[in-house]
């Protein structure tokens, strides 16, 4: 398996992982979500380009066989650690033909990698029910937080 970092000519890509975490385990119908891939590759495109968005391809025969990415944001510096900046781990996903064969921990491994290398404060997440053993396993805990959707709908 190749692991590789992702430009900003696989945005459509990583949008279109992005809709089948959304489908697979969101309540989100596939056809609600076509307009959204458009918005999140431009997303995409631009946050890859300036570094705000980092993402990883696991490719396995030539073929994709997952991604996952983190979103880098500003953090205030705490105690002993002078970083400014901190991350979001975003749809993480492998194809269904793929799984169970380590491809989403191996993703994982990089973007840790990465985020130590960063100096990021710390990675949070909002896991889905098959990946919070992986999550837990990696170190992740339950961090008592609340969030409020000012968006509408
Ligand atoms: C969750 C997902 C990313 C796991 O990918 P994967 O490549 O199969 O995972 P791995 O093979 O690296 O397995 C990692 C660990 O996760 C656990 N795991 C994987 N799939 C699981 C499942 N369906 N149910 C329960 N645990 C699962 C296993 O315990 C495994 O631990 P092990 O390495 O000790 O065996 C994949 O099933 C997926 O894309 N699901 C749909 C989208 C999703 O939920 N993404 C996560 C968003 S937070």
């Amino acid at each position: 398996m190749l692991i590789r970092r992702a430009t900003s000519d696989d945005a459509e890509l990583l949008a279109t992982h992005r809709a089948a975490v959304w489908i697979e385990v969101g309540d989100w119908a596939r056809a609600d979500l076509e307009p959204q891939v458009a918005v999140w590759t431009a997303f995409f495109s631009g946050a890859l380009r300036n570094g705000t968005y980092v993402g990883f391809i696991a490719e396995r025969d030539g073929r994709v066989a997952g991604s996952g990415a983190v979103l880098i944001h500003a953090s205030i510096p705490r105690p002993g650690f002078a970083s400014d900046r901190a991350g979001r781990v975003q749809s993480v996903y492998v194809d269904p033909n793929a799984r169970h064969q380590g491809v989403a921990r191996a993703i994982m491994q990089y973007i840790l990698d990465f985020a130590r290398s960063a100096q990021l404060i710390s990675l949070s997440l909002h896991p889905s029910d098959p990946a919070r053993s992986l999550y837990a396993a990696l170190g992740f805990e339950a961090a008592d937080e609340m969030t409020l959707r000012l968006a509408p709908g």
